[in-house]
């Protein structure tokens, strides 16, 4: 049976080199902050209450991320190295035997399935030690991973050197340390201290407890793995932008694999965690974020926006829609130029059209907005019919108040809602009607004055 396993995430780093007020984990890629990746894929080998953050740069933000995913944080107030990150957990971590594991926060590519071939690496030699390495074509700026001499260059590990430690022979190694660690949790603890800072950043550098461990006898080894592609560790947000690109790949072929459409899928930026069902049909530009849950045979158009909204089947977005925080029900129509926000919610067939904005507001079933209208704070009836231009004036100067409006009714052209009021079932308003007063169901309200005509009025030309 293997050893219980707990992971350190370290994500106590500004990033200076990103060039940002935001601290380095926070960033995003494929839709998810590098922090969050860091964790999905630490999720796999231990429980969340195994699993720490070691936070530092804008703490409370990235705590807040971790706490939103169930794990546990490790503050590290001042960042004096990544050996250090790691002390900081001392009084929390020391207890907990087994293995420690210790990966990057900013190497979001990084899966599970790697960090479990480490883990079986390492209990399978019996090792003190174990890291992820590979080859780099260009390894400037990683620490270079010094080996034992063997035949097959495969020997035990001696040393990670970093590249500003390196020797000019050192950094023509093309084998560098991609940042995560397998280690005996008691030997780890009990030598720990014994990192110094005698190197050119003079920080307490994680590494050297390569050679820490092996002078006290451990054995330490290295999985190298041959694709590098899921090793890249972030640092600009050049490199921010190729990681984002290759996330998004899989998302978008993984969804195209189980059934989607995607037309122009170099085009559509779909974020890890986005359900789409079969036979649905994504055109190019389409962005689809967040929490969004897409059923099937829908039809999301080219530039529109979707975030973490639920859309039944068969609905059709039409091109250039803005669709945030809403409930879709199936074989709903939205757009084209629709935005519908903030708890918006269609029932079943309703159609919203062009130019047409709905702000909480529940549409009932089979009812139809097509044209330039807003809709805020509403709850409409089934059957309804809201004519080209419609507004519920929903704002006082200080309060929001509800438009009411029952099934069947029909709401002429231009017509002016001022809330609070409620149009009853199966009233009828005349078009450019102001209502100031609610309309009791199956009435004819007429609000606006009586057209005159003046007779001759017109100067002759
Ligand atoms: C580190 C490794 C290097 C490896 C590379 C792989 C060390 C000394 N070097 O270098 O061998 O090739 O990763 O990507 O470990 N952090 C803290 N607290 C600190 C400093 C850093 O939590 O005081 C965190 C950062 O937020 C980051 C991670 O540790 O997520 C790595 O730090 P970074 O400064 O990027 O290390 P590298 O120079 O890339
Ligand atoms: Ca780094």
């Amino acid at each position: 049976m293997s050893k219980q396993a707990t992971v350190v995430i370290l994500a106590g780093g500004q990033g200076t080199r990103m060039k940002s007020k935001m601290a380095k984990v926070l960033h995003r890629a494929g839709g998810k902050r590098l922090v969050e990746h860091a964790i999905a894929a630490a999720s796999g080998i231990a429980p969340p209450d195994r699993i720490f953050v070691v936070v530092g740069h804008q703490a409370d933000a990235v705590r807040a991320v971790a706490a939103e995913s169930g794990v546990g944080s490790i503050h590290q107030k001042e960042q004096l190295g990544t050996g250090h990150a790691v002390m900081c957990g001392e009084d929390q971590l020391a207890g907990l035997d087994g293995v420690l594991l210790v990966i990057n926060g900013d190497c979001p590519m990084i899966t599970t399935k790697s960090l479990q071939q480490l883990l079986d690496l390492f209990e399978s030699t019996g090792s003190g030690a174990s890291m992820i390495t590979t080859d780099l074509d260009d390894p400037t700026g990683y620490g270079r991973i010094v080996r034992k001499a063997s035949p097959d260059g495969n020997g035990d590990v001696l040393a990670i050197v970093e590249h500003k430690a390196a020797t000019e022979e050192q950094r023509k190694l093309r084998e560098i340390n991609a940042g995560f660690y397998c280690f005996d949790a008691a030997a780890f603890w009990k030598h720990v201290h014994e990192i110094r800072t005698d190197n050119p950043a003079g920080e307490y550098y994680l590494t050297d407890m390569i050679e820490i461990l092996l002078r006290a006898g451990h054995r330490v080894t290295a999985l190298k793995i041959a694709d590098s592609s899921e090793l890249v560790g972030i640092n600009n947000k050049l490199e921010l932008a190729s990681a984002d690109k290759i996330m998004r790949d899989r998302t978008v072929r993984q969804l195209m694999l189980e059934g989607v459409t995607v037309i122009r899928p170099e085009t559509v930026t779909i974020d890890a965690g986005v359900t789409i069902g079969m036979d649905t049909v994504v055109e190019p530009f389409a962005q689809i974020t967040g929490k969004t849950v897409i059923g099937e045979s829908c039809r999301i158009g080219a530039s529109s926006i979707i975030a973490d909204s639920v859309l039944g089947d068969e609905v059709e977005v039409f091109p250039f829609s803005m669709v945030s925080a809403c409930h879709l029900e199936s074989k709903v129509h939205v757009g084209p130029f629709a935005r519908l926000r903030m708890g918006a919610h269609l029932e079943h067939s309703s159609h919203v059209g062009n130019f047409v904005e709905l702000k909480k507001t529940r549409l009932g079933a089979g009812s139809k907005s097509m044209h330039l209208a807003y809709l805020g704070d509403s709850v409409i009836g089934s059957k309804v019919n809201i004519g080209a231009g419609t507004i519920t004036c929903n704002y006082d100067g200080k309060k929001k108040h509800q438009t009411r409006i029952g099934d069947g009714a029909f709401v002429g052209s231009n017509s002016t809602l001022v809330a609070p009021v409620e149009i009853g079932t199966g009233a009828y308003i005349a078009a450019a009607s102001a209502i100031t007063h609610s309309v009791p169901p199956k009435t004819l309200a007429i609000g606006r004055a009586r057209q005159i005509v003046k007779e001759d009025w017109a100067p002759k030309s």
